[in-house]
């Protein structure tokens, strides 16, 4: 299967990922077994761009399974930098066997799904460009889901840089699989009204003030200024704390509101440091999470033919 965008996959399966990932989480015995083969399976982490929660946790992931891993490290190590294009890296892998590969790349999703073609093993999406990273949506949305969150009824607010966000697009494609409704509150322009495969006819609700954005939301997930993907003018840090930095006091212990980063954050620009230490601070059970969920992509893809 090639995992690189949340259309390609069912309700019905998203469902299942999520459900067996809550179990994981929670220690419930057998959920997730290494399979007879593993020691014969290789899993490829072809990371391209940055990251330190979504690398390590599906190197950890693999691992939990008593899978090899090819880890490539700093891609600046490897022959990219001679010219070879994710493409030819992935044919390479594929002569050599690899079973699995986690790609993340600075490149649109058929891109990737071009380079993709060649491998003839499973392929899971790490993040690609500003259009998916589908596995920290299905993370984000367990995260909920293990504090009881009825995700139908949920909705989820968006604070911050929705327009270079991977995230926010994965979540676009989640909600209307799952149902939950999306606020935003940004200093993006231009924000689409509606979701991509929708079948839930829900706008998206467009925010101008925190506190009404807050007042409509049962959790929010902040985002960082991707200051790396800009190529005009963004505010300032000083006008994006006045009016995008989620405070302690935001957090309405009475109303079960949650807070969610998927990370990496800037304390004190997107959120306040006491934040971090709220129990309604959901952002250490996401990274934990995150392992539980991408133990469960890899073992689904490799082992349950359904999900193949
Ligand atoms: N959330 C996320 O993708 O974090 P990393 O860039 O650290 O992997």
């Amino acid at each position: 299967m090639k995992l690189l965008t949340l259309d390609d996959v069912s309700k019905q399966q998203v469902e299942s990922w999520i459900k067996i990932s809550i179990q994981d989480y929670k220690e419930v015995d057998g959920t997730l077994l290494s399979a007879p083969r593993a020691s014969d399976l290789f899993v490829f982490l072809g990371f391209f761009e940055p990251s330190t929660r979504t690398r390590l946790s599906f190197e950890m992931a693999s691992k939990k399974l008593k899978l090899n891993v090819l880890n490539l490290g700093d891609a600046k190590n490897s022959s990219i930098v001679k010219g070879e294009t994710l493409k030819e890296s992935l044919r390479t892998l594929n002569s050599m066997g690899a079973d699995l590969a986690v790609l993340r790349a600075n490149m649109s999703v058929d891109e990737m799904r071009d380079a993709a073609d060649v491998f003839d093993g499973h392929v899971i999406n790490g993040g690609s460009g500003v259009e998916a990273h589908p596995t920290q949506a299905l993370l984000d949305i367990a995260t909920l889901i293990n504090e009881g969150f009825q995700i139908h009824k949920s909705k989820i607010l968006f604070i911050g840089d929705i327009q270079h966000s991977r995230v926010w697009a994965s979540h676009k494609r989640l909600s209307a699989l799952l149902g939950y409704e999306l606020g935003v509150l940004t200093p993006a322009k231009g924000i689409e009204a509606t979701r991509s495969g929708d079948s839930h006819d829900k706008a998206i609700q467009n925010f101008s003030y925190k506190s009404e954005a807050l007042e409509w939301a049962d959790s929010c997930i902040l985002l960082r200024p991707q200051r790396e993907r800009h190529s005009g003018a963004f505010i300032s840090d000083d006008e994006y704390k006045q009016k995008f930095r989620f405070n302690s006091s935001d957090l309405l212990d009475s109303k079960n509101f949650y807070v969610l980063h998927p990370g990496p954050y800037q304390v004190g620009l997107e959120f306040e440091s006491a934040v971090l230490e709220n129990k309604n601070c959901l952002i250490s059970n996401q990274v934990k999470m995150g392992v539980s969920m991408r133990k469960t992509l890899i073992q689904e893809l490799l082992y349950n033919k359904e999900s193949q």
